[in-house]
C-alpha cells in the first residue's frame, strides 16, 4: 500500500471515530492511539494543550493524551523546543533531523525526526499535536496533511463544545 492510500484509509477511520466520541478529550485519546497503531513510523504521538498564564509564569504547553513512552517534557514554555516554536508561530513545524535543530528538546535518544501541528479554535492556537519518529525525515507531505487533518478535527470539536 502506498503512503498516500494509507493516509487516506486512516482519515476514513478518523472520521468514523470522530462520530462515535462523546468529548474532545476522548477524541484526542482515540486519535493518538489510532495514529500510533496504524502509522508505523509514528513512534510517539501526543497532544500538548496551551495553558494561559500559569502559576505566575507565561503561557505553557501542558502534556495531554499521548501514546508512547512517558516524556520528561510535561510542561513546555512557548520559547522552548520545537513544540514552543509551533505554538508561538501558529505554523506546522517539520524537522527532518532533530540532531541538527538546536531548538529540539530530547524526549528519546531514538527520535530522529518530528512534526508539530498547532490546533486552532476560532483562529487562536489552543494546543498542538506532536509526533516523533525513530526514522529520519519520516514526515512527508501526506503525513503533514494527515496530522493537520487530525489537529483540525480537534479544533472543530473544541469549537462545538469546549474540552
Ligand atoms: N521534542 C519536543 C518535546 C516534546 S517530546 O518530543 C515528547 C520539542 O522539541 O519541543
Amino acid at each position: 500500500m502506498t503512503t498516500a492510500s494509507k493516509t487516506e484509509d486512516v482519515k476514513k477511520e478518523l472520521n468514523q471515530l470522530a462520530q462515535g466520541v462523546t468529548s474532545t478529550r476522548q477524541l484526542m485519546s482515540e486519535i493518538v492511539e489510532l495514529l500510533h497503531e496504524r502509522m508505523l513510523k509514528y513512534n510517539w504521538v501526543g497532544f500538548y494543550m496551551l495553558e494561559p498564564e500559569s502559576r505566575g509564569q507565561g503561557p505553557v504547553l501542558v502534556l495531554g493524551p499521548f501514546s508512547g513512552a512517558m516524556t520528561p517534557h510535561t510542561r513546555i514554555p512557548l520559547n522552548q523546543g520545537i513544540c514552543g516554536a509551533a505554538a508561538s508561530s501558529g505554523q506546522t513545524v517539520v524537522v527532518d533531523d532533530v540532531g541538527k535543530d538546536n531548538r529540539y528538546l530530547a524526549c528519546s535518544i531514538e527520535t530522529k525526526s518530528e512534526i508539530v501541528v498547532p490546533v486552532f479554535v476560532r483562529g487562536k492556537v489552543v494546543g498542538e499535536l506532536d509526533i516523533d519518529s525513530h526514522f529520519p525525515a519520516a514526515f512527508k507531505d501526506e503525513d503533514r496533511a494527515l496530522v493537520e487533518y487530525c489537529a483540525a478535527l480537534v479544533g472543530r470539536s473544541l469549537e462545538k463544545s469546549p474540552a
